[in-house]
């Protein structure tokens, strides 16, 4: 401990002063798994050891924050004098500490081990944090449940993870099944640095025999089945966003009962520059989960948000640093993941039950008029535009 108090160096006020009014903003604060139960004493000082063996500085904001977790949870409530405001350093501790206000000393205990172990966790490779369990065989998607969660990772890390014919019908097919299995939660990320670019464009350059209208045609069937797994999905569903996310993967957002994010990630719906229309039912969840206005920014005038404001307008549950983001949130999930099963899927049942027939009924009327805008020509420029520029054609 005492190497992390020395790394608060004086030279750092500014950074430092930052970084403690930033940790009691909801969207950037950093997090620990709330604490579902309380760690032993015995863990908490195993947590300590492993503290001083961190090959990285996971730097000030983090500092203060294991700081604040490490006196409330040996001395309790902070009470001791505010130093004076000349005191950078010991005021920015006093402030991290008395932040943590009335939080009992076994959940800060709780807290302070989740942390340490995020902060070891980031630093091994980032596959250990993840679940390896059983798997499932997909061409363009990695599917395994373990811990009693079923994860579905997007696999195409070299082209963004943009979803093909056959993504969609895979994911189809690994939601029905996650749906069905024995899981609590079910997680939805990718691999690579996008969580995913959205609606693979090749897709509009397969023109089957029946022509340009067929095309439309089975691309709006394939998107209304895609979209109605997430509306009848019945157990909660997960959004781990690793990174940029593009299109229909941003629009389903507004399907999945939560979104964690790294800081790192964007979202960004470019419909109107491609000469298409909103889907994912966000025409009706989007302006309703940010009011109309911040929703027509993105729907309308492609407007790309940050973590952070997707997290202020409530795309998005909680942003995490890129550093401990898999670490956190993996230990978070499993958390979660052992709650009972059937109160979680009926108690999700009811939250999303009593809009479920207007959220059919809104994929019909988005899907009818992304058949219309497939075939038109200022949808058929911007494809083209977008390979021209790949020097694809
Ligand atoms: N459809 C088809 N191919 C895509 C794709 C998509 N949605 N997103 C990425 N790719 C491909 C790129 O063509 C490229 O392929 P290549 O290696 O054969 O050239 C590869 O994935 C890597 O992407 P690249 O564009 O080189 O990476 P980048 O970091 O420069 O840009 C994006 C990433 C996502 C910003 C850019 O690829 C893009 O704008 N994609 C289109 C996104 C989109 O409009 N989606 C539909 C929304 S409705």
């Amino acid at each position: 401990m005492a190497a992390v108090i020395r790394l608060l160096s004086p030279w750092r006020f500014d950074r430092l002063v930052r970084a403690s009014k930033a940790a009691r903003m909801p969207c950037v604060e950093l997090h620990s798994t709330a604490a579902l139960m309380a760690a032993s004493v015995e863990e908490f000082n195993a947590a300590k050891e492993k503290l001083g063996a961190l090959k990285k500085d996971p730097g000030n904001e983090v500092k203060l924050k294991i700081y604040a977790l490490f006196k409330q949870a040996t001395q309790g409530p902070c009470n001791t004098p505010k130093p004076s405001m000349l005191d950078f350093v010991n005021k920015a501790k006093w402030d991290a500490w008395k932040s943590l206000g009335s939080t009992s000393q076994e959940e800060a205990r709780q807290q302070y081990v989740d942390l340490i172990s995020s902060l070891v966790g980031a630093e091994a490779p980032a596959v250990a944090a993840q679940p390896i369990g059983s798997t499932k065989g997909f061409q363009t998607l990695l599917m395994s449940t373990e811990d009693n969660i079923t994860t579905i990772r997007l696999n195409r890390p070299e082209k963004k993870n943009a979803i093909t014919v056959e993504m969609y019908n895979e994911l189809i097919e690994a939601l029905d099944h996650a749906g069905k299995d024995d899981s609590v939660i079910t997680v939805i990320t990718g691999s690579g640095d996008y969580y995913c670019s959205g609606n693979d464009l090749n897709n509009f350059r397969k023109i089957p025999e029946g022509g340009v209208e067929k095309m439309a045609k089975d691309s709006g069937e394939l998107l209304k089945r895609y979209v109605k797994a997430y509306i009848d999905f019945p157990k909660p569903l997960i959004g781990v966003i690793n990174g940029p996310a593009v299109g229909v993967s941003v629009t389903l957002l507004g399907l999945f009962d939560v979104v964690y994010a790294t800081e790192r990630a964007t979202f960004h719906t470019p419909f109107s520059q491609l000469g298409q229309s909103p889907e994912g039912c966000s025409s009706y969840l989007f302006p309703k989960i940010m009011g109309a206005a911040k929703a027509s920014e993105m729907l309308l005038f492609n407007k790309k948000l940050t973590a952070a404001q997707a997290c202020e307008v409530g795309l998005v549950t909680e942003v995490f640093p890129e550093s401990s983001f898999q670490a956190e949130v993996w230990t978070r999930l499993r958390a979660y993941a052992k709650l009972p099963r059937n109160s979680l899927a009926l108690s999700k049942q009811l939250i999303r039950g009593v809009e479920k027939e207007k959220l059919h009924a809104i994929n019909d009327a988005e899907v009818e008029r992304l058949m219309e805008r497939w075939l038109s020509d200022e949808c058929m420029q911007a494809i083209v535009s977008f390979f021209q520029a790949k020097s694809k054609l």
